[in-house]
C-alpha cells in the first residue's frame, strides 16, 4: 500500500511531460514492477491525431522494453480520474494481467478509484485463446 501511495503521486507528476497540445487532456502512468521499480508514461499526440499513445501504453512498453515483465500496480492520472481506453486494456491484460489499476483524479488526487483489469475487460481475448503450432 505504501508502494501504492508512491506510484500515486509518481502518475500524478508524470502529466507534466504529457505531449497534448490537441486534446489538452494530459495523463501520467506510473507502473510499479515486481522489483519495486516505478516506470512512468504520459500520452503523446501527433498532428497525424490517430498515431496518438496513451500513457498506458507507453508506460507498458517502456517497461517491458528496458527488461521489466511482471507488475504489481498501475497508477494513472488525468482529470476526472478516467478510466484507460479499450486499446489499453488490451495490452493491461496482456502484459500487467496481476496489477491492481489505481484511477487518480489528478485534480482531487483523495479520490482513488481502485480496480482491476478482469472488472474493466471482462472475457478478455489473450494468447490463450491461440492454438498452439
Ligand atoms: N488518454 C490516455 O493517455 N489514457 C487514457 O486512459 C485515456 C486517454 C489520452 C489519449 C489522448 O492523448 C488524450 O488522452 C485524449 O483522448
Amino acid at each position: 500500500m505504501t508502494e501504492n501511495i508512491a506510484i500515486i503521486t509518481e502518475a500524478i507528476n508524470a502529466r507534466e511531460n504529457a505531449q497534448a497540445p490537441y486534446s489538452k487532456f494530459r495523463v501520467g502512468a506510473a507502473l510499479l514492477t515486481d522489483t519495486g521499480k516505478i516506470i512512468h508514461g504520459a500520452n503523446v499526440e501527433s498532428a497525424s491525431y490517430g498515431l496518438s499513445c496513451c500513457a498506458e501504453r507507453i508506460a507498458i512498453f517502456k517497461a517491458l522494453t528496458e527488461g521489466h515483465t511482471v507488475f504489481s500496480a498501475l497508477a494513472i492520472a488525468s482529470p476526472g480520474g478516467a478510466a484507460p481506453c479499450g486499446a489499453c486494456r488490451q495490452i493491461i491484460a496482456e502484459y500487467a494481467p496481476k496489477a491492481d489499476i489505481l484511477l487518480v483524479d489528478a485534480d482531487n488526487p483523495n479520490s482513488i478509484h481502485k480496480t482491476t483489469i478482469s472488472t474493466l475487460l471482462p472475457l478478455q481475448f489473450t494468447a490463450n485463446n491461440l492454438p498452439s503450432n
